[in-house]
Order: structure tokens, then C-alpha cells, then sequence
């Protein structure tokens, strides 16, 4: 079998499709250059103990059957009180799911499991060093834990509709956090550990949170991350924004063994295993919240600077995170599943907390890098646990198979289902992961969402559809995707053409909207279709998702890249105005301008083009101090790739930045016809100092 696969990976290997690559950058219309017909069945054992095999639910979930359809979701929950209108359009865009039903979505997740899974692992927690052991916790012990740390945030007198934040790494703890502000209708705010302090902040600031729960360290890469140091920094910009953060609540990685070098607050800083202590055996009734109750905000970047605070609500993203966790993740009480994202983005959320455990799954909480020590170490952990699920990005499965295109074939797992999720995948390393990590055993789901969607839009039903590698797949039962041109015409299957891809309908996961920001989310995402503001038909308010995409004859939809200012760096979205800002921060700096570079690993990195102001010249210390900036304002997700200071940068005569010229630069295509520019002499100044070209 590794002699068979590695013939056909040489193969591959040679037949390299770079196309889709490429297509993402132009964005222009795209011809399908592969073969439409490279189709992968599931295996009939897959399709055996599937969770899902009916091919029907497409005509269940038709335009006449719309909404009341996704009460079959809804009925995957545990309701206190069932609701009377199942879609309320009453105010467009802002959609209300379920309305008069009453539901919780901590017992949802863990209490109503108790009776038949009392003793089964809920999480199971893998620390990053290899010989520490790993934590099973079991829903009984989850239970417990919820129930205490619950009572220790109503002991600080927070209460339902408190937002809270969250800074927390991969570890049992966040989602233990997050699960205790559920049972309270106290709504989340998780910021990704590794976001800056900076980036904390603003988000503390743009919710109101007045508490903020953090950590004091986390492995990463071998080395102990002291995180508290950013609590600190995130309290202290919070407080030069005008926002007092009252508490801030330290989880300790190792009780009493490791000490963050920023010391404890006097009045504000509270360790929880202090805290814990006083609420041992604390039992606390989760609330019964409206089903339209906001559950969380998830932030995300926006085509202007400020991250836009997406707020989903509890009962219509819990039914769809439940119903794709177990029809398309096809999550069994039984299965081993492990998502490899972290809980401080959407996946994490939805199908790592609330999805798998709404369907009673066992969930794996990693605290490390994939590739560290090697790039063996995720299936050493799939072989040791028995992991049948898997689910991770395009840039960890070209990291993994980077660092050791062999590597899988040496290890035991034995995965039924893998997911890729977050960017395009290319074809060529879909063939790796279908082949060498899922050894032509597994079906894939190329799953396309975002953010704002809560959950899956587009991807194949692993039993139902054959996969087609680069292709996400149809759109879901009761998703209306199409894509449109941006006049509004449809673009038909089979057309050949790019356009936007556009959601007619709205569905139970989509977000309620931007915090505290409502013109700015019509304006976003509704603006582009909408053309009657006072309508009150969903049909009126078609969802412009930012993507550019193409839809084959076959129905499956190919998501190409942004078509905005977003750069999808490694999954992560980033937009060029936050970046540009985190420059221009720098004193010596004028103009800046953040383009996307295609990276090999990453999908796309950013490239920083910069001039400066008068009286200075280029040094590498003013380089060093632009990457500095971002990853301090931003963190290092976001560090450039190259930063280049230029004497001048290419702009329109009405003084607009020519992004798309200086990203045909970085990316070494022609730049076009440049000669209306206000200054087209600089653009083949920046060509030869960056490309070296004459
Ligand atoms: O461009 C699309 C890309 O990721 C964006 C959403 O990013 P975010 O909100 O951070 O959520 C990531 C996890 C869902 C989309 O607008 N994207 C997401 N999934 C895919 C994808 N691009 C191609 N294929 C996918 N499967």
C-alpha cells in the first residue's frame, strides 16, 4: 500500500496545478482548467455507519418548504419552551431564529448527556509536551467544573447579557469558561491567544467587557508563553481607550509551579483556583434564555480597520452547529473527534465546543503546534487516542506534508472522515491528505463558511456526494448559494465564470448582526443585492459573502479568494486596513500599503510597501520596527513577509493607493497598463528593487 501511494504521489507530483493558485489572485473570470470529472467516492463502509444517508432532505429543505424546514435542526436540542415563529423577518437583515422558544445552550451541552454519557470523555486535553500526561474529562466532571466556575462569575455579580472576555490558549479551561457564561446568558467574547495585547483591548473596549479571564502560560513550540504579560498590556490600552476592565481572572497553567513575570494586581487580579475554592460542590440552574438571545460575538476583519464583533444567537447557531456536527462531521457518542483549529476562532467554536458536545462527542483539545516536535506528532496523538475524526485547515496539511510527505504512512491511525477547512485547498495537496494521512480510507469535506455564518455552507454530505478534490461541494440543504455578477446576474452552473458568492436566503447559524454597529453590517454584507431597504422579504436580502467563486456544472461551488481588502493568511483572516494601521504607526513612516503575497505554506502572507516621510532614508532598523509594530498591535500571525521601503508608492491621480499594482508585483505578474497612474515611473522603480527584473 506505501509503495502504491507513493507512485501515485510521484505522479501527482508531477501533473502540479498551480492554476487555482493563480486564479485566486487575478479574481478575474476563471476557466476550470482541471478535471471536472475527478471524483472520489465514499467507501461503503463510511456510508454504512453514516449518521446521514438521505438523499431527500434537498427537496425537504426547497424554497416551499422554507423556513419551517429547519425545525428538523431545532429538534436535535432540548428545548424549555418550543418556539412559535421559526423565522421572524420582521426587521431585515436582522434576522431572529426560533423566536418565543426558551433554551440553554450549556445543557444543552453537557447537563442533558449526563443520563446516558455521564462517564464518557466530553474533552480529552493533550498538552503540548510529549510527556505530560493527557486529561480526559469526563461530562460528569465537566458538569462539575461548569457548574463552579459559573457560580464564581455570579459571585462578581455578573449576570445575563454581561459580556465577558476571554484570552485564553487551547486549554480545557476556555472552553470550561465559555460553557459557565452560557449557563448564565453571559455572552462570550473569546480572543485568539495569539492576539496581542493591543488586539485584546479593543475588543474589550468595542464589547463593554468588564472582566477578563486569562492565563498565565501555555506551551507553544517547546517554550513556556507567559499570556499574562498580555492581560496587562490589554488592561492598561483599555484603560488609555477610556474602558475600565474591573477584574481580570488568572487560570494558572500549573497551580503554584510557574510564575508569569507581570505580578498580580492588588483589587484586580484573581487567580480562579482561589476563586474555586470557595464555590467547591457549587450547583448553579442554567438560565432559560430566549432562543434569540446573543450566545457569543466572535470578532473578525472587515474591510475597514476596526474588527467587526459578530454576534450569534443561542438557539438557531445551536441547531445548525448540532445538525452539521453530526450529518456532515458525522460526530457519533462513540467517535474519537479531533479539530485541530483553535477555540479562539469560529471553527473552534462551532465544531469543537458547541457543535460535537450538543451531539454528545468526545473532543480533543491540543495545546500545541501541529509540526512541533515533528511533523509525526498529530498522528502519534490520532494513533494513542483512537482518533476516527479529523479537521484541519489547508495550511497544516501542506505544513504536515512539507515537514514529512511520509510521515503518515508510519503511524496507525485510522481515520473514517477528515475535514479541510478555511482556505481553497489545492488539488494536489487534497490528493496527499486523501491518500497518505486518510490512506484512501477517509472521505474529506471541503467545508466553506465564515464568521458570520456560524456554520458549514457549502460542502459535500460525506455519504451522499463523492468528493472532487479543490471543490467544497453543493450548498447544504436549505442554503440558496448562487453567485452573482456584480450587476446581479446570475452567473449559471457550468458558466465558467467567477463571480460573487452570494447566500439568498437566511439560515439558523448566520449572525445577528455587528455589535453596537448595525449600518455598518447592512452596509457589508446586504448593501451590494439589496434594492429595496423596506422590504420585508427574505427574498429582498441576498448575503454578499466577500468571496469570488465559480460553480461547475455539477452544482459544486470552487471558492476562489477574497474579494476584498481581507488577506486569508494561514485561514486567518486579516484586513489590510488594520495591518496598514499597525504601520503606520511608526514614526518614520508616511504611506503605507499591505498587499497579499501567495505563500507556498500560508496560502497568502502580507507584503508591507512603504514610503517615508521627509528628512528619513531606509535602514533595516525602520523595517524591523514596521514588523514590530504588527505583531505588537496585531500579533504574529500577522508579521509581513517582507517590508520595503519605497521612495514613493503607485497611486491614482485623485491620490488612491494602487494595491492591485503593488500586489502584481509581489506576486511577479504583469502589472497592466499603468500609464494613467499619477506617478507610473515608480512602479518600475518598485518592479526592479523588488523583483530585480529590468
Ligand atoms: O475566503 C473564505 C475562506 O475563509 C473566509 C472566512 O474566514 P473566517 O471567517 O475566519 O472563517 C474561517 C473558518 C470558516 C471565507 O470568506 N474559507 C473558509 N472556508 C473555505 C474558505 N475558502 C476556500 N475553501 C474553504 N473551504
Amino acid at each position: 500500500m506505501a509503495d502504491e501511494t507513493h507512485a501515485k504521489l510521484d505522479q501527482m507530483n508531477e501533473s502540479v496545478e498551480t492554476e487555482l493558485r493563480e486564479a485566486q489572485i487575478t479574481e478575474a473570470e476563471v476557466a476550470v482548467h482541471w478535471s471536472e470529472e475527478e471524483y472520489y467516492n465514499p467507501s461503503l463502509q463510511f456510508i454504512a455507519q453514516a449518521n446521514f444517508t438521505d438523499p431527500t432532505i434537498y427537496d425537504r429543505f426547497s424554497e416551499e418548504h422554507f423556513p419551517e424546514c429547519f425545525k428538523e435542526y431545532a429538534d436535535l436540542l432540548d428545548w424549555y419552551q418550543y418556539w412559535h415563529t421559526t423565522l421572524d423577518t420582521s426587521n431585515p437583515p436582522f434576522w431572529k431564529w426560533f423566536v418565543g422558544g426558551k433554551i440553554n445552550a450549556c445543557y444543552n451541552c453537557v447537563d442533558r448527556h449526563l443520563a446516558q454519557y455521564r462517564s464518557k470523555a466530553a474533552f480529552i486535553f493533550v498538552p503540548e509536551p510529549e510527556d505530560e500526561p493527557n486529561i480526559a474529562m469526563t461530562y460528569q466532571e465537566l458538569y462539575v467544573r461548569v457548574n463552579e466556575v459559573a457560580a464564581v462569575l455570579q459571585s462578581l455579580g455578573l449576570k445575563t447579557g454581561d459580556r465577558v472576555t476571554i484570552h485564553m490558549p487551547m486549554v480545557l479551561e476556555l472552553p470550561i469558561t465559555m460553557l459557565a457564561c452560557a449557563r448564565l446568558g453571559i455572552i462570550h467574547s473569546v480572543v485568539f491567544a495569539g492576539f496581542s495585547g493591543q488586539a485584546c483591548a479593543d475588543r474589550i473596549v468595542d464589547s463593554g467587557s468588564r472582566i477578563l479571564v486569562t492565563m498565565d502560560g501555555y506551551y507553544r513550540s517547546g517554550t513556556m508563553l507567559d499570556h499574562k504579560v498580555k492581560a496587562d498590556e490589554a488592561v492598561e490600552a483599555s484603560a488609555r481607550a477610556g474602558h475600565t476592565v474591573e477584574k481580570v481572572l488568572v487560570w494558572r497553567r500549573y497551580p503554584r509551579q510557574y510564575q508569569s513575570q507581570a505580578p498580580m494586581v492588588e483589587g484586580r487580579d484573581l487567580f480562579m483556583d482561589d476563586l474555586l475554592q470557595e464555590h467547591r460542590g457549587a450547583r448553579v440552574e442554567p438560565v432559560k434564555m430566549p432562543a434569540e438571545a446573543p450566545l457569543f460575538l466572535m470578532y473578525t476583519s472587515g474591510t475597514t480597520g476596526k474588527p467587526k464583533g459578530h454576534q450569534h444567537g443561542t438557539g438557531g447557531y445551536l441547531a445548525y452547529t448540532a445538525w452539521t456536527s453530526k450529518m456532515i462531521q458525522d460526530i457519533h457518542p462513540e467517535d474519537v473527534y479531533w479539530c485541530m483549529a483553535d477555540i479562539g476562532w469560529i471553527t473552534g467554536h462551532s465544531y469543537i465546543v458547541y457543535g460535537p458536545l450538543a451531539v454528545a462527542a468526545t473532543s480533543v483539545i491540543y495545546e500545541g503546534v501541529p509540526t512541533y516536535p515533528d511533523a509525526g506528532r498529530p498522528f502519534r496523538i490520532a494513533e494513542e487516542l483512537g482518533v476516527n475524526i479529523f479537521h484541519t485547515s489547508p495550511t497544516a496539511i501542506r505544513m504536515l506534508r512539507k515537514a514529512g510527505p511520509e510521515t503518515p504512512l508510519r503511524y496507525n491511525h485510522q481515520f473514517k472522515h477528515m475535514t479541510t477547512v478555511g482556505e481553497p485547498i489545492e488539488p494536489e495537496v487534497w490528493r496527499w491528505y486523501y491518500h497518505v494521512v486518510g490512506k484512501e480510507k477517509a472521505v474529506i469535506v471541503d467545508t466553506w463558511w465564515q464568521t458570520e455564518t456560524g456554520g458549514f455552507l457549502c460542502t459535500t454530505i460525506p455519504a451522499i456526494h463523492p468528493m472532487k478534490p479543490g471543490s467544497a461541494g453543493p450548498a447544504l440543504p436549505g442554503i440558496y448559494a448562487t453567485i452573482l455578477d456584480d450587476d446581479g446576474n446570475v452567473i449559471p452552473p457550468g458558466a465558467g465564470k467567477a463571480g460573487n458568492m452570494v447566500i439568498r436566503n437566511p439560515w439558523p447559524g448566520i449572525t445577528q448582526g455587528i455589535w453596537g454597529d448595525p449600518d455598518r453590517f447592512v452596509q457589508t454584507y446586504y448593501a451590494r443585492y439589496n434594492k429595496d431597504r423596506n422590504s420585508k422579504d427574505w427574498r429582498d436580502w441576498p448575503y454578499f459573502a466577500g468571496d469570488a467563486a465559480t460553480q461547475a456544472g455539477d452544482g459544486y461551488f470552487r471558492i476562489l479568494g477574497r474579494v476584498d481588502d481581507v488577506i486569508n493568511v494561514a485561514g486567518h483572516r486579516l484586513g489590510t486596513k488594520e495591518l496598514e494601521s499597525a504601520v503606520l504607526t511608526v514614526e518614520e513612516v508616511a504611506e503605507a500599503a499591505v498587499v497579499p503575497r501567495v505563500d507556498e505554506l500560508k496560502g497568502r502572507v502580507p507584503d508591507v510597501y512603504v514610503s517615508l516621510k521627509p528628512g528619513y532614508t531606509p535602514t533595516p532598523e525602520i523595517q524591523q520596527k514596521i514588523v514590530k509594530a504588527v505583531e505588537e498591535l496585531i500579533g504574529k500571525i500577522a508579521r509581513p513577509k517582507n517590508v520595503y521601503i519605497m521612495p514613493d508608492l503607485p497611486k491614482t491621480r485623485s491620490g488612491k493607493l494602487m494595491r492591485r499594482v503593488l500586489a502584481s508585483i509581489s506576486n511577479g505578474q504583469d502589472v497592466g497598463d499603468v500609464t494613467t497612474l499619477a506617478n507610473p515611473d515608480v512602479v518600475d522603480l518598485i518592479r526592479k528593487s523588488v523583483r530585480g527584473d529590468d
